[in-house]
This record gives C-alpha cells, sequence and structure tokens, in this order.
C-alpha cells in the first residue's frame, strides 16, 4: 500500500508509518490553540522529521547578514525557536525501547479529529525480542485553557504479562538540524535556551529558560497522573535542561499502565523566573482540576460551536470535502488563543520562514476568522495595534509619516533583508487597514473601532498621504512600491497598492466621522479628512487603452512578455532559476496581484472589465507563491470560469496534504488553507462585503451537486446552501440579515429563502501559461 492520508470527512489518518514522512505528518498533525504548538512527532521522540515546540511570539534575535550597507537596511533578525519539548514519553518493553524502526509494528495509525481536537496514535508493536504490546496515546492542545497541552498514553500487554517503564520528559535545546543557510541564524538556533530554574516534586517539574540575545523567559512544566497496576516504581529526576519522570510497573495480561500528562508552559519577556514557574504551575493545577475527561469535554464544546458557524460541505469530492475541514481546523488552531500575537505564516506548525508573520494574515487568514471566529481576528489585529510603535518608527526611518508595518516579523519590527520585496511592499499597510474595516463591519465592535481601529486606520492614511504625490496629469500617484506580485518590484502606480490605499483612506475618514473623540486624540483636522477625502478621490489608476486591460503597475503591458513554452519545468520557481533582474523586467507574474484587486476592491471595475483583466493576466501567473490559486479561484469563479475556479479551489484546498509545493515539513501553509475557505465561500458563494455590505452570488462548478457553507454577521449566524439551479438562505441563529443574491435583496430569516441562480455570464475561458495548470494529484 502507498502511504498516504486516507480520505474521510471529519478526520485525518495516516495508516502505517512511513518513516521518511514523519516530515509531511508531523506538519499535518500539528496540534496548536494559537499559543502553543505542537508538531505531530511520535510520541517517543524518535524517529522523527523535525522536531517542534513553539510558543507563538517567542523568538531569537540575530544578525542580519548585508553585503554591501545601505540606510534604513534591518539590523536585527528574529527565528522562532524550539522551546522545551514536553511530547516525548518512552517506552521500554521488556527492557528493549520502544523505537519504530526496530522490531515490528503490527499496525499502526495517526489519526487527526476534527470535531474532538485530539490526535490519537494507536500501535500493536512486537519488540525484537518478541514482547507484544498495544499502545494508544491522545493528545491535545486545549482551546480553553490556553497555557495547557495533554497526553493520555496507555499500554498493555497483548499475549503475556511484560514489564513496562516509561519516561516522560521535559527536554530543553532538544538537537534540530537548522534548515537556514545562514550560518548566524543556525547558530543562534543552536542551544538557543539558557537554564535559569529548575525544580521537580512528586510527580511534578518545572524548567525555567531564556533566550540569549532577545531576552525572552519562558516556563514548562510536567504533571502526572498514573492509573496502573500498584507494583509501580516511579522516580523524578531534574536537570538543567532535562526532567524525567520514570515509572516501572509490572503488568499482567489483562492490566494496563495509564499515563496522563499534563503540560503548562508560558514566556515573558517582562515576568521574572519566579513569576513564570508560579503561572505554569497554576496552570497545571488547573489543568488537574478540570482532568482529563474534563479537557477532552472542553475541547469538543468548542469546536462543537467551531462547526456550527463555520462547517462546510460538499457534495461530489470527499477528498476536497475533508481538505476543507482541514484547513478550517488549522485556521483555527493557528489564531484562535493568539491573544494579542501575530498568526505566522506557517502557524505554529513548523520552523518555516522563521516563524514570521506576513500580510498573508490580514489578507487570507483574518477574513476566515472574521467570518468565524471574529474575536480571533480582533485578537490578532490588535497585535498590529500593539506594534504601532515599531511602525512609526520604522515610517520614520524611512522619511514617511504614520505607520509602516513589517513585511515580515515575530515581534513588530521588520525583519526582511530584502528591501525590494520587504520595505518597498508598503501595501502589508493597507491590507491591515482592509482587515479593519472588514472586522468592524462585520461585528459593529465600537470598543475596537474607537480605540486600536481608528488609531491603525489613521497611521495608515498617513503613511500614504507621505508616499504619495499629485500630478498635474494623474492625479495622486504612489510611486516605487512593490505590490503582491514579487516578479515585479519597485513599480510606479501599481495599481492593488493604489487602490487598497484609497480604501485605506476613505475608511480612514469614516472611522474619524464615527468616532470624533478618536480621531481629536489622534490629531485628525478637517484639513487632514479632506486631505485623505482628495487623495483618494485623485486615486491614480492606470489603463491600457490599447489593449482594454489595466496594467498591474505602470508600463507592465509593455513588458516583453516571458518566454514559457522556452522554460522547462524544472526551471520553477522562477526565482531560484532566474536573476530576479529579468524576472523584474519581464511580463511574470509570481502571484495574483491586480487580479487581488479585482477581488478585494471589486466594487471598481464592471464585470465585462474583470474579465478581460482576468484573461490578460491568467495568461501570465505562474503561482510560484501559494498565495495566488485562491485568488485566481474568487476571480475566475465570478467571471463564470467555474470549473477553472473548481481546480484552483483544489490547488489551494490540497496544497499540504498533497505536498504540492515540497515543503510541508516545515509547516502548513496558512494563506493557502485559508484561502480554500475563500475560494468556496467568496468564489462559489460570491460572498462579497464591499461598503459594509454583506452579499452573495453563489454558483456551482460542473463536479459538484450540492455546496453549503455557515458564516457570522453581526452576531447572528446564517448557513448558505448552493445546488445546480437554486441557492437557499437560512438564519441559524441571531437576529434576521439583510443580504442579497446576485443583486437582489434578500431577508435571512428562520424560514430558508431559496432564490434562483441566473444563467452564468459567458466569456471566453481563458488558459494560465503553458505547464502552469491547476494542479492536483
Ligand atoms: C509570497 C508572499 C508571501 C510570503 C509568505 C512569498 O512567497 O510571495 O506574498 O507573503 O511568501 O507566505
Amino acid at each position: 500500500m502507498i502511504p498516504g492520508f486516507e480520505c474521510a470527512s471529519w478526520e485525518l489518518r495516516w495508516r502505517g508509518l512511513a518513516v521518511d514522512n514523519l516530515h509531511r505528518t508531523e506538519s499535518t498533525f500539528a496540534l496548536s490553540n494559537g499559543h502553543i504548538g505542537l508538531r505531530g512527532s511520535l510520541d517517543e521522540g524518535e524517529p522523527v522529521g523535525l522536531p517542534g515546540t513553539y510558543l507563538n511570539g517567542f523568538y531569537e534575535a540575530h544578525d542580519l547578514p548585508y553585503a554591501e550597507a545601505g540606510y534604513g537596511y534591518p539590523e536585527a533578525g528574529q527565528t522562532i525557536v524550539n522551546v522545551t519539548d514536553g511530547k516525548i514519553i518512552r517506552l521500554l518493553v521488556d527492557d528493549e525501547p520502544l523505537d519504530m524502526r526496530y522490531g515490528k509494528a503490527h499496525s499502526h495509525q495517526r489519526t487527526l479529529d476534527f470535531r474532538t481536537g485530539v490526535l490519537t496514535r494507536e500501535t500493536e508493536w512486537e519488540s525484537p525480542t518478541g514482547a507484544l504490546v498495544r499502545l494508544r496515546s491522545q493528545r491535545l492542545v486545549s482551546f480553553t485553557q490556553r497555557a495547557v497541552a495533554a497526553i493520555r498514553y496507555e499500554v498493555e500487554p497483548v499475549d503475556r504479562p511484560l514489564q513496562l517503564v516509561v519516561q516522560s520528559d521535559l527536554l530543553a535545546n532538544e538537537p534540530i538540524v537548522s534548515e537556514s543557510r545562514d550560518p548566524r541564524v543556525a547558530a543562534a538556533l543552536r542551544d538557543p535556551l539558557v537554564a535559569e530554574f529548575q525544580h521537580g516534586e512528586g510527580e511534578r517539574a518545572v524548567l525555567v529558560h531564556r533566550t540569549r540575545k532577545s531576552e525572552l523567559r519562558m516556563a514548562a512544566g510536567m504533571d502526572h497522573e498514573i492509573i496502573s497496576p500498584d507494583n509501580l516504581r516511579s522516580g523524578l529526576t531534574v536537570e538543567t535542561d532535562l526532567a524525567r519522570l520514570t515509572a516501572a510497573v509490572d503488568v499482567g495480561l489483562g492490566e494496563r499502565l495509564c499515563v496522563t500528562k499534563y503540560l503548562g508552559y508560558g514566556w515573558s519577556g517582562q515576568r521574572s523566573a519566579p513569576a513564570l514557574r508560579a503561572q505554569v504551575e497554576a496552570a497545571l493545577a488547573g489543568a488537574r482540576q478540570t482532568g482529563w475527561a474534563g479537557l477532552l469535554a472542553e475541547q469538543r464544546r468548542f469546536l462543537d460551536d467551531f462547526w456550527d458557524v463555520a462547517d462546510v460541505e460538499i457534495d461530489g469530492d470527499p477528498e476536497l470535502q475533508q481538505a476543507l475541514r482541514f484547513a478550517l481546523f488549522h485556521i483555527v488552531q493557528a489564531g484562535v488563543r493568539g491573544e494579542n500575537r501575530a498568526i505566522p505564516g506557517k502557524g505554529l506548525t513548523g520552523p518555516g520562514y522563521d516563524g514570521h508573520a506576513f500580510w498573508d494574515t490580514e489578507t487570507f487568514v483574518l477574513p476566515v476568522l472574521t467570518y468565524t471566529v471574529p474575536a480571533a481576528a480582533r485578537d490578532a489585529l490588535r497585535w498590529r495595534h500593539s506594534t504601532l510603535p515599531k511602525a512609526r518608527e520604522r515610517a520614520h526611518v524611512l522619511g514617511k509619516k504614520g505607520a509602516a508595518f513589517p513585511w515580515r516579523s515575530i515581534n513588530g519590527a521588520e525583519c526582511s533583508a530584502y528591501w525590494p520585496a520587504g520595505t518597498a511592499a508598503f501595501h502589508v499597510s493597507a491590507d491591515i487597514a482592509d482587515a479593519v474595516s472588514r472586522y468592524v463591519a462585520a461585528t459593529q465592535d465600537g470598543d475596537f473601532d474607537r480605540n486600536e481601529g481608528t488609531e491603525l486606520l489613521v497611521e495608515t492614511a498617513r503613511l500614504w498621504m507621505s508616499l504619495g504625490h499629485y500630478d498635474p496629469h494623474d492625479g495622486f500617484r504612489i510611486d516605487g512600491v512593490t505590490g503582491p506580485d514579487e516578479y515585479t518590484a519597485v513599480v510606479d502606480n501599481n495599481i492593488y497598492t493604489n487602490v487598497m490605499a484609497q480604501k485605506n483612506l476613505t475608511e480612514a475618514v469614516a472611522a474619524c466621522e464615527r468616532n470624533p473623540d478618536s480621531a481629536e486624540r489622534l490629531g485628525v483636522d478637517a484639513d487632514e479628512l479632506a486631505a485623505w477625502r482628495h487623495a483618494a478621490d485623485e486615486m491614480c489608476v492606470p489603463f491600457d487603452n490599447l489593449l482594454g486591460v489595466h496594467p498591474q503597475s505602470e508600463g507592465f503591458t509593455s513588458h516583453e512578455p516571458w518566454d514559457f513554452a522556452g522554460t522547462p519545468e524544472d526551471n520553477y520557481p522562477l526565482m531560484l532559476n532566474y536573476p530576479y533582474f529579468d524576472l523584474y523586467r519581464k511580463q511574470v507574474v509570481k502571484q495574483a496581484d491586480l487580479v487581488l484587486a479585482l477581488h478585494l476592491r471589486g466594487d471598481l471595475f464592471t464585470l465585462e472589465q474583470k474579465a478581460a483583466d482576468f484573461a490578460y493576466y491568467e495568461a501570465r501567473t505562474i503561482r510560484d507563491s501559494s498565495l495566488s490559486a485562491a485568488t485566481q479561484a474568487v476571480v475566475a469563479a465570478e467571471c463564470g470560469h467555474l470549473d477553472l475556479a473548481f481546480d484552483y479551489l483544489a490547488e489551494t484546498a490540497l496544497i499540504d496534504l498533497q505536498d504540492l509545493h515540497e515543503n510541508v515539513r516545515n509547516g502548513l501553509h496558512m494563506a493557502s488553507l485559508a484561502g480554500a475557505w475563500l475560494a468556496l465561500v467568496a468564489g462559489f458563494g460570491g460572498m462579497r462585503d464591499h461598503h459594509g455590505e454583506l452579499t452573495f452570488a453563489p454558483r456551482l462548478p460542473s463536479a459538484l451537486s450540492r455546496a453549503s457553507f455557515r458564516m457570522c454577521w453581526r452576531g447572528s449566524r446564517i448557513c448558505v446552501e448552493i445546488e445546480r439551479d437554486t441557492a437557499s438562505y437560512r438564519l441559524v441563529s441571531g437576529d434576521p440579515v439583510r443580504s442579497a443574491h446576485h443583486g437582489e435583496p434578500v431577508e435571512i430569516g428562520p424560514e430558508p429563502v431559496s432564490m434562483a441562480i441566473p444563467p452564468v455570464p459567458e466569456f471566453p475561458t481563458p488558459s494560465p501559461p503553458p505547464g502552469r495548470e491547476p494542479r492536483r494529484k
């Protein structure tokens, strides 16, 4: 049997072991609550692809390398640290260590259940000397108790009494192989934790460590409950980097050893070692008080509520059904208990991108959270707000006003050493503003609007005013920036940037008008409001009259075409095989850029214009970034290319389950997974939220016979069901919701309203460049 995931609608199961695939399953089976992240490695710690235990925001700093100096280059990088590992439970069976590389696994399977939030592993293993045990372990990272994870580990002999020894560890400075090509990063990550305090008592231990340069402090604690035959002998040892509980017991047939391990984690840049120790000990006490069964019940309740607001169903493609739920499960894991921390590009599932957060979060992940778990979206935006001092400082260094948010970061300071893609990608500030306006419109959260929201909008609006300038012919120009497409850099009037900045300016005006006190506190006066309005009205949006399409940025459509026919398949991604200067001066698009503007600022373009622009860029977009397929799905669906949209939905949803970019070992692609929801809801559901209005325009691709999704809007939950010729809308809970179906007003109440789906617009279906068709294995 070829190892792989089994298809099931509510779980992800991998039967068999396939040691050479562990790195894949460690990422896909990662558990997280947005604060703690545990990669899905085997209990006994080895064999392992890439061990990983992460705490959101906990990083080490290192110098950034530059061959040539330049003004304003960020000086320090940040890299997520593999913290003290509490997952490890080793087992000796009649003197033989359980290690899947030896002996014989009669069966082995791991299952991640999307409804219970538990990762279960079951194996029947025969040691090299013929001792046969049945092992079952269950692992969870609590959604309800943020600092807590727990493991239940059960072993029983199968055909004869056995002596079992369990060693349950807390291990700091676990050896890892750094994937970084930068020796500085590798050095920063070698033994990154300096021991400060350790203590053990009974079955409980705590280790406190800190990092050298970033000076962050963390504590990890473990406590245990053991059920076993009564000849058990146990002991605890504590060293600087290792705490270990050892339990030895003779187990007869029909008996078993059951260890419940509770883990508590905490970190801080300010709290003392005693304070952090107390914090994790309190978390452990709380977890023990709740107990294993209680934690399971809380997890289930939390997820029942989540699926009630977020579930998606499709008929016609079981593999995709599973992928959609898998995607949603990981999005909620990444965001739900982050609490004023970033949501990194990989969540907490791996060390990829050094653990940095990008615009991916605001543009792809937050729309999903805004409409399913809005408090998580609010918390992620509060993190951005808490980094405003750094963003103001960055704008100041760059000689600009307002706030310039970083391209990539953990703590809010810019970490990108490549300025054309990093510093110049100013659109990230407009993306944050967009996420703020969407969240405020979808929730009417007045507190957030008055406090964090308005300030974020005002400071980003100020950035645009100082970045742009008026030209007598063109109006308000924003020159010298990099848009989403990183194969075109430092360009003039990138349309995506301009129209997102335009929205940023008008939303800032509206927020100040709604919240005059906040505006006054921020020093906004009538002249400033008038200036924002004027710049928005005069925003330059270039158009190529000859071709009848929008150039992604000025001059783009007259650049030399890329020679797609002459580009061998192995030469993708292009950035690893061609010099940037050549990519920059040719018409080749790494990822949706103008097409993303067609989605997010769809209010500005007619359908005919969208279809013409989409066709033009479709032929030039190669998706060397995983952020592209979802957007192409959304706009393809709107233009009536439903089957093409379906293929892009499949690509974005299956990116990690099928390892389409061959880098899942480093962690999951959160933006792409969030994109799966966007492709379904904004693509086939046609959901849009322009100007604070929620509207739909559903249509099905031929591969599906039905699709349905749920979401929340201003405290109400609704369900939209799409069939071939009709769509129906139903209120699940809360007050009726006013919306529109293909432009016709509809009030969504408890009784389902069914509406006819109008004919599909007919535009010729465009094709991607040769060799770059949507991927699915
Ligand atoms: C993409 C960026 C993205 C980053 C992190 C890059 O390959 O071009 O748009 O933010 O990956 O996902």
